[in-house]
């Protein structure tokens, strides 16, 4: 297909393009009028569930705004409901799990994943298959940051009963993390079967833990997952959020891209993980100021990246929910247009 806009998957790879590809963490959902609209009649979950509008979800960002690839419109709690979690969503809350993960016998609760559970989501994948010109990302949580909600049972920043659970019941930890592991393989693995051209993994609130304890309870998962992935032969994105005080670890996985936070800086990145693309980091409460500010602060992004190879903007995280679309496909033009 010629017309197929391939500039992010080369990127991905290492190799050169003509200009610098971008897309945006939470670009679907969120702010965009169509999905707002969407959002009055049905709840997050039902429309994850729903493939026509699911994917009419992903498809806005890219007409709308011009990036360079589409993420599937999903969420990371849908790994864990197909193990038989009961998750709500609650607004302005976010993912509620009412019988969380406590104890060791909690943990041999999970379910194994397979693919049969979630059909909606290949189906939603084939449809966006047949429309888009820019690759398709499918992404999952990771093994931390799924967790968190299963044993906090609710969005917290503060970690308390994860970590607690993590020093005081190491094995059953090891066992949690190594289950929802196979899911996440699983669970990637069909949605590369289903037509998704490449993979992100968030690990958003990996930040939480220092670099010793990520070394001891989470990188030999992280290492486990990246390598069984390598054989669905697309490119794997490896993101997390307050990770420069452990990027070395972070990006020792076998992931052709790392995904960094607005806390690092990209030079420094570059120098700490070579061989690696890299894909950020534009604080995302930039979007909130002016465009002269947006532009310098692009600039600066820029000056700081001497080969181009290899990077993908985005932003540091999730797109505001407040940002202004006309703002931001001002800002992917820009971006376009440096060289
Ligand atoms: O932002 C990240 O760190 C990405 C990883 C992540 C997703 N969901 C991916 C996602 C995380 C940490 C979640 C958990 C979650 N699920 C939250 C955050 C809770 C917290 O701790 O603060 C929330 C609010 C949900 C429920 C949810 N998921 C909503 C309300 C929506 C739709 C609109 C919105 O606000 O984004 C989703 C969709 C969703 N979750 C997407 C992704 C990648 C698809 C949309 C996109 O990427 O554009």
């Amino acid at each position: 297909m010629s017309d197929f806009n391939d500039t992010f998957l080369r990127a991905c790879r290492g190799e050169a393009t003509d200009y610098t590809p971008v897309w945006f963490m939470r670009q679907a959902g969120r702010s965009l009028p169509g999905y707002r609209k969407i959002r009055e009649k049905y709840g997050v979950l039902e429309l994850t569930q729903t493939p026509e509008l699911a994917a009419q979800v992903s498809l806005e960002p890219i007409d709308l705004l011009g990036v360079d690839a589409a993420i599937l419109f999903a969420d990371i709690m849908l790994l864990p409901m197909a193990m038989g979690v009961d998750v709500r969503i609650v607004d302005a809350v976010g993912p509620v799990i009412d019988q969380s993960i406590n104890t060791p016998a909690d943990v041999a609760r999970l379910q194994a994943f397979t693919p049969d559970r979630i059909e909606y989501l290949q189906q939603t994948i084939k449809i966006l298959r047949g429309e888009l010109k820019v690759p398709l990302i499918g992404f999952a949580g990771a093994p931390f940051t799924l967790a968190s909600y299963l044993i906090e049972g609710q969005p917290t920043r503060q970690w308390q009963k994860t970590k607690r659970f993590m020093f005081e019941e190491p094995e059953a930890w090891d066992q949690l993390m190594s289950v929802l592991s196979d899911g996440v393989i699983g669970y990637l693995q069909t949605q590369v079967s289903a037509g998704a051209q490449a993979l992100q993994i968030f690990d958003s609130w990996i930040g939480a833990l220092s670099a010793a304890d990520y070394r001891r309870y989470v990188l030999p998962h992280m290492q486990r997952i990246f390598s069984s992935l390598k054989a669905t032969g697309v490119p794997r994105i490896h993101f997390g959020t307050d990770t420069a005080g452990m990027l070395e670890d972070f990006g020792s996985v076998e992931a052709e891209v790392i995904g960094l936070d607005w806390r690092m800086d990209l030079g420094r990145a570059r120098q700490l993980l070579p061989g690696k693309a890299l894909q950020g980091n534009l604080d995302p409460i930039t979007l909130l100021a002016g465009q002269d500010v947006i532009e310098r602060r692009v600039d600066e992004l820029f000056a700081s990246m001497q080969d181009r190879r290899g990077w993908i903007f985005n932003l540091g995280h999730g797109m505001p929910p407040e940002a202004d679309d006309t703002k931001v496909k001002q800002l992917v033009e820009y971006v376009h247009g440096k060289r």
